[in-house]
């Protein structure tokens, strides 16, 4: 049987009962929990999404680079440097096998500094100073069917395994 409403004698409004209070407050932990539910499920539903960048690119024509230089043209978006030697041409991973920081090209130096430890890599991505612990890694690079290089960060080739001999890892110039 419900309970009756108990009213205020004075002015005849409504005076919440302590069933009824707890019953209320029963409701709200239910819609509360309904609540969380549905965010749940929502969340569940449209999960967040990382959108990494891709990892492969075409990267112009080897007549773009120019002989015994290190381009950063691909730094910003895909960091990875493109080096030309006068037979070919490769791409270097811009992370230093130390810690992970980027170094940097100083051309008048002839060598990749690292600004965090001070690791110092040769033209070809080789340590020869600080704590790096081993060279930076090559990416694989190619030619495309319509002549422009294709490079790939997502395959890597690292010189203290023997991979930087191995196809993809050097484009070499014929003739
Ligand atoms: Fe490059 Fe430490 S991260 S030297």
């Amino acid at each position: 049987m419900p309970a009756e409403a108990i009213r205020d004698e004075g002015s005849g409004e409504h005076i919440w009962s302590r069933r009824e209070l707890l019953s209320l407050a029963g409701w709200g932990a239910i819609l509360t929990c309904f609540g969380a539910a549905g965010a749940a499920f929502v969340r569940f539903m449209f999960p967040r999404v990382l959108f990494e960048p891709p990892t492969k690119w075409k990267a112009g024509f080897p007549t773009d680079y120019t002989v015994n230089t290190v381009s950063s043209r691909w730094m910003k978006d895909y960091r990875c440097w493109i080096v030309r030697w006068p037979d070919g041409l490769f791409s270097i991973l811009a992370v230093c096998t130390h810690l992970g920081c980027t170094p940097r090209w100083l051309a008048g130096e002839d060598k990749f500094k690292c600004p965090c430890h001070g690791s110092g890599y040769h033209m070809d991505g080789t340590n020869f100073e600080g704590p790096a612990p081993r060279p930076m890694e090559h990416i694989f690079i190619a030619l495309a069917d319509d002549g422009q290089l294709l490079c790939d960060k997502a395959i890597t080739f690292r010189k203290e395994l023997g991979q930087w001999g191995k196809p993809g890892s050097f484009l070499k110039f014929h003739g």
